[in-house]
Formats: structure tokens, sequence, C-alpha cells
């Protein structure tokens, strides 16, 4: 997969360099370009932002560098072009999953108090949320949903690691898990877990999935992620 970040702070990205996504970019299995929106802007002093027609508070980002960055690093429009907002599509798991299954991405990142709504009338296929708040920029949006599609990617994740077994995977919350110590500050790890009885295992975690989805988010089990 290729995913394209147009952006005014690159340096934010560093971000993906460290761990599982960090292991990955080094090794090649997905591909990460950054390109910095200000180099593409024809104002002499590379200017980005001006004030909003009609009035308000904070400043836009003009149209100008942000629509010759995207159609320079994608002039045959083959990605899915992404803009984060809070007025997007709320990012799912599902969504994730789909995402990952694309060949290009392009994640349009925002500054000040968002863009020229004709850059997203005329460049943009959709805009995607992180959730119901409001942050400084698109970049930490970007970079959770490139974390969070990565983990799609073949090879990413180690074999010990997997997609599979995990909270949304099925609609429902992880199961709680334990490691040794058996008895850890006087707390002991259930039975179960301990009887080397895989059925009855399967049993117990599927039962504590969905009694912790009915208790933490029992939006889940209504299908309001889907
Ligand atoms: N930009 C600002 N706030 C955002 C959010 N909640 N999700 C995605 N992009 C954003």
């Amino acid at each position: 997969m290729k995913i394209d970040v147009a952006t005014l702070f690159p340096e934010a990205f560093d971000g993906l360099k460290v761990g599982i996504v960090g292991k990955a970019l080094a090794k090649g299995l997905f591909e990460l370009d950054l390109h910095n929106i200000r180099d593409y802007s024809t104002d002499k002093h590379r200017r980005c932002d001006d004030y909003p027609f009609g009035g308000g508070a904070g400043m836009l980002m003009t149209p100008q560098p942000l629509h010759d960055c995207i159609n320079a690093v994608d002039p045959e429009r083959r990605a899915r072009r992404i803009y984060l907002s809070p007025k997007g599509q709320t990012l799912t798991q599902s969504k994730v999953v789909e995402l990952s299954r694309q060949e290009a991405l392009f994640f349009v990142c925002g500054a000040y108090e968002g863009v020229d709504q004709r850059v997203i009338d005329l460049d943009i296929d959709e805009e995607l949320s992180i959730g119901d708040y409001v942050l400084t920029g698109g970049e930490l949006a970007a970079m959770v949903a490139i974390n969070a599609i990565s983990r799609y990617i073949p090879g990413v994740l180690g074999s010990e690691q997997s997609t599979e077994e995990e909270s949304f995977s099925d609609g429902l919350l992880e199961y709680p898990q334990y490691t040794r110590p058996a008895v850890f500050n006087g707390v002991a790890v259930p039975d179960v877990l301990l009887s080397g009885n895989h059925a009855e295992v399967d049993k117990w975690r599927r039962a504590q999935q969905l009694e912790l989805t009915r208790k933490l988010r029992p939006d889940l089990l209504k299908g309001e992620d889907k």
C-alpha cells in the first residue's frame, strides 16, 4: 500500500517511526510519503492561510497550496483522498479494515480553523473523523488512522499478534487476559484458564466478551459501529 499525506507539519509524523509501524516502514511493508503543503504555495512569503470571508474567528487554509499539492502528488486521482475533519464519518474498526484494502490512500491534513470548502468539493473523496472532539489539525487524526490501518497490512503484525482475536474484530470487546504469575498480589487467575480445557476456555472467553460489551459498550451490541 502507498500512503501519501499532505500537511503543514510533516515532522509531526515522526511519531510513526517508532514501534511496530516504524519497523514496518523500515521493512518497506508499506510506503509513507509526506508532502509539505507550504512547498506548493505561490505566495512570495509561502503563506498558506488567510482570513475567512464573512468574518469569524481564526484563519483558514487557502485553496491554492493545498489544491496544487494534492494534484501534483496524485495527478491521476489514483488514491482515495481523505480529509481529516470532525465533520467526517467516524473511524471505526470496520472502516479501518475497508481502508486497509485500498491500494493507495491520501490523507489531507487541515490546520487553523479548516480549509476553504472548494478544496474539499474539488479534491476530496471523503471526510473522516476520529471522534467527537476538535483537534488543532488533522495530523494526529491521520496518524491514528495510519496506525490502525497498518495493522492489517500483511507482515506488519508478527505471527504472535493478530487482528483476529481482539476488541472489535467480531463487534465485541476483547476478553480479559492474564499471564504469569498465577497469583499476583493475592489475586488468582480464573481457574478455567489453568484447566487446559480449550472448549471451556473458549466458552468462558465468549461469555466475558458478551458481559463486558453489555456493561461497557452496549452501543456495539446494537450494531451502531457498522
Ligand atoms: N481535525 C480536527 N479535529 C478532528 C477530528 N476529531 N477528527 C479528525 N480530524 C480532525
